[in-house]
């Protein structure tokens, strides 16, 4: 069963079409990722899917909701979350605050409960976000500032903020960017782990070590277009991907 359709889904912005009628779908309980070249409109797909941009045309549907029109909040609250490819934490806040944000999204009383100071609540949202860090290995570091953090960690942060929203779906825009190799086989593991438990998780990447050692299914993008979609290794052999990779600057 689908946990996310994508219904020829197209993006203009003025002249340019940055995504072009693609159509793809998400089954539950799947790990995918969307690879292309730079440029080829993979975070346009994610900022239409996450409602931070509206569609030209097409459309989203996902837990069979159509979703046009709700704003990322709403997405998020319907158990659809995304990271983002710059990692942006609240400085002010530190590292278990600004997981226990997310985790507002979803209690009872939500963020107002929170102001208004319900401790037994308070204890229950303070726990589960030491819960989060220690599964992103940062409980460490909970009452740390986000400065203190490397980019690596920073994209863990921002994983275990996320989580803590209880997607059904998560969407990570490359987080291994930045990342170094020990970094990376971390982020594998954790991936891999949270798709064990039962998360849909869609990934777009550049590393490809990566996406061929998670992904069990692969979406192409190139200049805005699908261009192929399979399993990965029978996509790795495309020729139309070959093309789209070794044609262009990523080479
Ligand atoms: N808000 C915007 N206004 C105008 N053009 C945009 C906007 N957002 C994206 N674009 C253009 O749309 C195209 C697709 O961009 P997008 O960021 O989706 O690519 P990408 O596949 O995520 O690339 P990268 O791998 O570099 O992150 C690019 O030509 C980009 O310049
Ligand atoms: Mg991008």
């Amino acid at each position: 069963m689908s946990l996310l359709q994508v219904e020829r889904l197209t993006r203009r912005f003025g002249g340019l079409i940055a995504l072009d009628d693609v159509s793809f779908s998400v089954p539950s309980g799947s790990l995918s990722a969307v690879i292309g070249p730079n440029g080829a409109g993979k975070t346009t797909l994610f900022n239409l899917i996450s409602g931070f941009i509206p569609p030209s045309e097409g459309c989203v549907r996902f837990d069979g909701h159509d979703f046009a029109g709700l704003k990322p909040h709403q997405v998020a609250a319907r158990g659809l979350v995304r990271t983002f490819q710059l990692v942006r934490p609240f400085p002010a806040m530190s590292i278990a605050e600004n997981v226990r944000v997310g985790t507002h999204l979803r209690t009872k009383g939500g963020v107002l409960a929170a102001l208004l100071g319900q401790p037994a609540q308070e204890r229950r949202v303070a726990d589960r976000a030491l819960q989060l860090l220690d599964r992103v290995g940062l409980a460490s570091v909970a009452d740390q500032a986000p400065s203190s953090l490397g980019y690596g960690q920073l994209r863990l942060l921002e994983i275990a903020r996320a989580l803590a929203t209880q997607p059904k779906l998560l969407l990570l825009d490359e987080p291994a960017a930045g990342l170094n190799h020990v970094e990376t086989d971390r982020l594998g593991l954790l991936l891999r782990a949270l798709h064990a438990d039962g998360l849909t998780i869609l990934l777009i990447e550049h590393d490809m070590r990566l996406v061929m050692d998670l992904a069990e299914y692969v979406v192409v993008l190139d200049f805005g277009r699908k261009i192929a979609e399979g399993p990965a290794d029978a996509v790795a052999r495309d020729p139309a991907v070959l093309d789209a990779y070794l044609g262009g600057a990523d080479a």
